[in-house]
């Protein structure tokens, strides 16, 4: 057991939180109990995953999509259900978005890119003085297949969709990779010399700048390219402060 102070403390410096500008409001969103017995993991704040985490007993709930975001909300409505069945059960609330994206160690986007077979390289696509980008080198370069085989190992999926032209017996040397809704970034990547790109979901408009630039992106959902952060985050928990961990896996299919 650990004080929801101390637990909080810690988060914030394994996290880098204080400088890490962001649009969410990261760090302890809603204080619950003072004590923290077991910690909950999940992408999203939504009622389900909250409603979840009082079922697991847990005491803090760590997300990466929190429920604050840079602007004032009134509690009305979804919010105020969300905020409630968090205060009503004692249940805190902890947001990591940008920290837990570019972590090198627990950042979804340098994650990705190692379970696909690749080490980190370098760093693109700036954000508020921030790279959001990771770019990862493989040696001797890796096939679609051995890249997707290493992302199945990892997500438990194939990709749900794939841009741009692929060759069976190509190598691929360089990779960018920007989780959640990053496909944005393809074309920065490609000129960087990206050969293929691995992010969560794309959109509309970036379809055609992605097929002209040349580079292939995989797509395996905003929900799924980000859970990996949180269960890096969570297996160091478990070992280093010897805490009850649980990852609530609330698809969103998306
Ligand atoms: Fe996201």
């Amino acid at each position: 057991m650990m004080t929801l102070a101390r637990v909080t403390g810690e988060l914030d410096a394994l996290l880098d939180r204080r400088r890490i500008a962001d649009y969410s409001n990261n760090g302890l969103q809603i204080e619950g109990r003072p004590e923290v017995r077991r910690i909950a993991f999940a992408v999203d704040a939504g009622l389900e995953t909250i409603q979840r985490a009082r079922q697991a007993s847990a005491d803090l709930l760590v997300v990466h999509h929190g429920l604050f975001w840079n602007q004032p909300l009134m509690i009305t409505g979804t919010h105020r259900q969300r905020v409630a069945a968090c205060i009503e059960n004692g249940i805190s609330l902890y947001a990591a978005h940008l920290p837990l994206d570019v972590h090198p160690r627990f950042g979804n986007n340098p994650g990705i890119l190692e379970d696909a077979g690749f080490s980190v390289s370098g760093r693109f696509a700036e954000e508020r003085g921030l790279a959001v980008g990771f770019m990862g080198t493989c040696e001797g370069g890796r096939t679609l297949e051995e890249i997707q085989a290493g992302l199945e190992a990892s997500l438990g999926c194939r990709p749900f969709r794939i841009l741009g032209t692929t060759e069976p017996e190509k190598r691929y040397y360089t990779a960018g990779a920007i989780t959640g809704s990053g496909l944005r970034y393809a074309e920065e990547a490609s000129a960087l010399g990206a050969d293929i790109y691995l992010s969560g979901e794309g959109s509309h408009a970036a379809y055609h700048q992605v097929i002209e630039c040349g580079i292939v992106c995989l797509l395996y959902g905003h929900y799924l390219s980000e859970t990996v952060g949180l269960r890096r985050l969570m297996a160091h928990l478990v070992k280093e402060w010897n805490i009850e961990c649980v990852f609530l896996d609330v698809p969103t299919g998306f």
